[in-house]
């Protein structure tokens, strides 16, 4: 199977998937690794592991007068050169048009570090632990999803709850989010190749 990554940032969860197909946790390959940003440390991830990376940043379409749509449709027109099973955006941080999900209907998945509904898109982390410091939630949790495009609400493929200690700082809820995301995004992947 193949595997084509979108990142943002760090790249942890990409580190996982990497990691994963390595140890033929997961058997898959990943083929290409794509960032929206040149200064994203998961491509220097990438690189390390071997991976073809690709950086394509909505500012160069907009600074010669190109639309977002245009930035959607490159990207997809790229991603399908590598014709992927699945497409997995892994801290991907741009709200992808339906011109882009229609290239893949079915085969594109998100990490998101919240329960289905919660905390829907950005600095979900944060949101969580803001309400649970005003008593409105005990727990929170990560998703992985299909990508549909209403921005976090595709179908879940995987959810876990995740506690919230009275004793955590916003840093130790992080800490423990990311520990599950890191093992979520590997299950997510293969649950979603043993599925096609
Ligand atoms: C993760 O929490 C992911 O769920 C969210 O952004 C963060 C990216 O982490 N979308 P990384 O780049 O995979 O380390």
């Amino acid at each position: 199977f193949s595997i084509v990554v979108l990142i943002s940032g760090n790249g942890t969860n990409l580190q996982a998937l990497i990691d994963a197909t390595k140890t033929s946790t997961l058997n898959a390959t990943i083929t290409l690794v794509v960032s929206n940003k040149t200064s994203a440390f998961g491509l220097t991830r990438a690189i390390k592991a071997g991976i073809p990376t690709l950086v394509l940043t909505l500012k160069e379409y907009i600074d010669i007068g190109k639309s977002r749509v245009d930035y959607d449709i490159a990207l997809a027109k790229k991603i399908k050169e590598q014709n992927p099973d699945l497409i997995v955006l892994a801290g991907w941080m741009h709200i992808l048009s339906k011109e882009f999900i229609n290239y893949f209907p079915n085969n594109i998945i998100n990490i998101h570090p919240a329960l289905p509904g919660q905390f829907d898109g950005a600095h979900a982390i944060e949101r969580a632990f803001e309400a649970f410091q005003r008593g409105e939630i005990t727990e929170t949790g990560v998703m992985v999803h299909k990508v549909i495009p209403e921005v976090d609400k595709g179908e879940p493929l995987l959810i876990e709850h995740v506690p919230i200690l009275k004793s955590d700082t916003l840093e130790d809820l992080e800490t423990r989010i990311h520990s599950v995301e890191h093992r979520l995004i590997v299950q997510a992947a293969i649950k979603f190749l043993e599925l096609i």
